[in-house]
């Protein structure tokens, strides 16, 4: 961004609004086959159109142009939450985020990456209709960097105001209420959010200590990660980050470091493509911009195949929750996974009383 004045950073924004209208992108599902060259191409055209839109937000308009729009963008121009469902699953936990989005619509949006092989048919609310053009999904493969960039991307050109992008899975939960949340990332003046939008810092795990590096790092075999990613660059984190617009931004335009991430893992039990791309392009690109830590809890005691701890129908209690939200950064865990479906009825029990009670 390079407008000094927030006067001339709004109208920025309003012209950008109008930009949107006329480059709407098209909704239609996709039923490509599994990343073949032309998914790359597809994705790569959405990102550069992503990016597009997001510099004519951040520079400057004509008189004329910002006239028209500031009638347009007069609907809803504050700072947003974009909440980035990727799933292969169907969406259990659609009632708990009804109930934690509710009454807060002018702050948040939603676009939910589904694998189209997947039987997900239904989208419950408050997930209807936010479906954006999804592609297959596997693990031990980097379609799911590719899916979490298309959202990020489909986020940055559906609304301008999205300030910040929460990735979220079908076995996350809120462990906070909205307000909460939104007041913790985005402070209480909305101005103030889109001026101070360099300083946003972007919540992802960077670990540079884990043991499993080495072998994660050989996976597509030896030496090939150079010379873009050296050794010492290569991070592991959680996949489930909270970026600020311009982290999300320098995402799309990555194309250095794709490059590398994007191939076939020869060891298929080191490769875990997502946990690495992020918070490796985030560390080298930007490390005093990142927390280093997730608002997302994850419980990796006694953690299989992989997978982390599944927390059972009979676990759920007030207890659990006040456990879960724990931390030692500055700032509480907002989320939580994996929790089976069967947690949904009481969950939804204790929403009101302790998860939406901050
Ligand atoms: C997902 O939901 C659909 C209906 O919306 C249902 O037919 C299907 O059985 C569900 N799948 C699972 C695994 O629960
Ligand atoms: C994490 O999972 C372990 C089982 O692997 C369980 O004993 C522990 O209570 C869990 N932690 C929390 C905070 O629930
Ligand atoms: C916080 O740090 C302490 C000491 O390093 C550790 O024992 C504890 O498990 C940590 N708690 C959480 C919630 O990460």
């Amino acid at each position: 961004m390079s407008s000094s004045s927030p006067i001339v950073y709004s109208f920025s924004l309003l012209l950008s609004l109008a930009l949107i209208f006329i480059f709407a992108p098209e909704i239609l599902p996709s039923q490509n086959p599994f990343f073949s060259p032309h998914d790359d191409h597809d994705d790569l055209a959405l990102f550069n159109k992503a990016l597009r839109s997001a510099s004519s937000v951040h520079g400057r308009g004509r008189g004329h142009r910002r006239l028209r729009i500031s009638r347009l963008a007069t609907k809803n121009p504050t700072p947003k939450i974009a909440f980035l469902f990727l799933t292969n699953s169907n969406l259990t936990f659609a009632p708990l985020w009804d109930r934690f989005l509710r009454g807060h619509s002018h702050l948040y949006n939603i676009y939910v990456h589904a694998d189209p092989f997947s039987d997900v048919q239904i989208l419950p609310p408050p997930f209807e209709s936010h479906l954006i053009p999804s592609k297959k999904t596997e693990r031990a493969s980097p379609s799911l960097i590719a899916a979490e960039r298309r959202l990020l991307a489909r986020a940055i050109l559906d609304d301008p105001f999205n300030l910040y992008f929460a990735l979220i899975s079908q076995h996350c939960v809120p462990l906070h209420s909205f307000p909460f949340l939104y007041r913790s990332l985005l402070g209480e003046n909305p101005l103030r959010a889109f001026t101070s939008q360099p300083r946003h810092r972007s919540f992802i795990e960077i670990l540079s200590d884990d043991p499993n590096l080495p072998e994660r790092y050989a996976a597509r075999g030896d030496g090939v990660m150079l010379p873009e990613v050296p050794f010492e660059d290569f991070r592991v984190g959680s996949q489930f980050f909270v970026l600020a617009k311009r982290h999300a931004l320098l995402v799309l335009a990555d194309r250095k470091l794709w490059r590398k991430f994007r191939l076939k893992c020869l060891n298929l039990d080191s490769c875990y493509p997502e946990e690495h791309y992020f918070p490796t392009l985030l560390s080298m690109a930007d490390p005093e911009g990142c927390s280093r830590f997730t608002l997302t809890n994850v419980n990796w005691t006694g953690s299989f195949d992989g997978h982390p701890y599944t927390y059972e129908a009979a676990e759920i209690s007030a207890g659990l929750v006040r456990r879960l939200r724990r931390s030692n950064s500055s700032y509480p865990y907002f989320f939580a996974r994996k929790f089976s479906p069967e947690c949904l009825p009481p969950l939804m029990d204790i929403a009101e009383d302790v998860i939406f009670r901050d």
